[in-house]
């Protein structure tokens, strides 16, 4: 674990809303497809000729009352629906980078997931070339830099997955690793052995969701079958010691999302979040907004959230946090040592 410097302990709490929302971040856990806001969704139905089951934004944001990730899924889906020109795909991430640049997210790695698009009859190239423009214009206009990683859908098969690896790879420098998405109980990291191994062989990064609500033997075999790099989500990883030494010991970095756990049910209120246990037992955990539009905020919304239910975290944490997004991000070393600069530069104006 990085040493926190003594400087980040001369900041006083009043100053803590102020300084979660200027610090620089990175964001290493966000569906692109989550960030579609029920105004867009409809603005899309309408420019596509998609009819959608729901009457007005405000019916569909009503139906955001879910049970578990399931329930959830099911509606992330229907509203992925009205994207099919590549223009629609760049629309949604600018409305993504505008909001995350506003939160002083200084680098974005952006889970898509290609399947939910083929099987409608998107090419993966319209998906992969507005995504790639959304990229650019953040880039030039927001000085924010961006990346994609394509996830697998688990609930398919990993022939499926094979051939959704052989579909992209024409784009293969578009793109810097894979990870796992969808209904994770059931449907085991060990599913994906062998196109993970493939995805390794071609250099790229591997990450997957695991610990969300499968069990920390799903973990386990994200780690040792998948080798993955950073767990998503893993916060089920505190219900096995074994495991937390592991993790710990690998610096493994869990990409933590804070509002989503709440609104899935995975905790049944922020007070009753596992974050600062996370932190306590060693673990390398950031702050991640997951699919915004659905969860109830981006990424200050998610620190701010979990910072006003939990009084044990202070600007030690914070510090760590935003550090440790930084870090864990795929970026370069130069790259990544002028925004710890930045960051402590930061820290040191808001100190007393
Ligand atoms: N878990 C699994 N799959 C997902 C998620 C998630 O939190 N968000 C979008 N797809
Ligand atoms: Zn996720």
């Amino acid at each position: 674990m990085t040493p926190v410097p003594s400087f980040v302990n001369d900041v006083p709490r009043e100053r803590l809303p102020a300084l979660l929302a200027a610090a620089p971040k990175a964001e290493l856990h966000m569906h692109i497809e989550g960030s579609l806001e029920p105004e867009l969704i409809f603005e899309l139905a309408r420019r596509n000729g998609v009819s959608l089951s729901y009457p007005s934004v405000e019916a569909l944001r009503a139906a955001y009352a879910f049970t578990d990730l399931q329930s959830f899924l099911d509606i992330y889906y229907a509203g992925a629906s009205v994207l099919l020109t590549e223009q629609d795909f760049e629309d949604m991430a600018w409305a993504y980078f505008q909001r995350a640049a506003a939160d002083n997210v200084v680098h974005a790695e952006l889970f898509f997931d290609p399947q939910t698009h083929t099987e409608r009859g998107v090419p993966i190239g319209v998906v992969i070339n507005g995504l790639t423009r959304g990229i650019r214009r953040a880039r030039q206009e927001l000085g924010l830099s961006a990346a994609l990683i394509l996830c697998f859908l688990r609930h398919l098969s990993e022939d499926d997955a094979f051939a959704t690896l052989e579909a992209a790879l024409p784009y293969r420098d578009r793109f810097i690793g894979v990870g796992l998405d969808s209904s994770e109980v059931g449907h085991p990291p060990e599913k994906f052995a062998r196109v993970f191994a493939r995805c390794r062989e071609l250099g790229l990064h591997v990450v997957a969701h695991a610990g969300e609500e499968g069990p920390p033997a799903y973990v386990w075999s994200a780690l040792d079958v998948l080798k993955v790099e950073r767990i998503d989500h893993g916060v089920r990883s505190l219900e096995d010691p074994a495991l937390v030494e592991r993790l710990r010991a690998d610096g493994m970095a869990l990409t933590v999302c804070p509002l989503s756990n709440v609104k899935l049910c995975v905790f049944p209120d922020m007070a009753q979040h596992n974050l600062v246990r996370l932190l306590r037992a060693g673990l390398k955990a950031t702050i991640n907004s997951d699919d915004p539009a659905y969860f109830g905020g981006y990424m200050n919304a998610n620190f701010q959230a979990a910072f006003d239910a939990l009084p044990e975290l202070g600007p030690a944490e914070a510090y760590t946090l935003a550090r440790n997004s930084l870090e864990a991000s795929f970026v370069d070393a130069g790259q990544r040592d002028r925004w710890i600069e930045q960051l402590d530069a930061v820290f040191r104006a808001h100190a007393a």
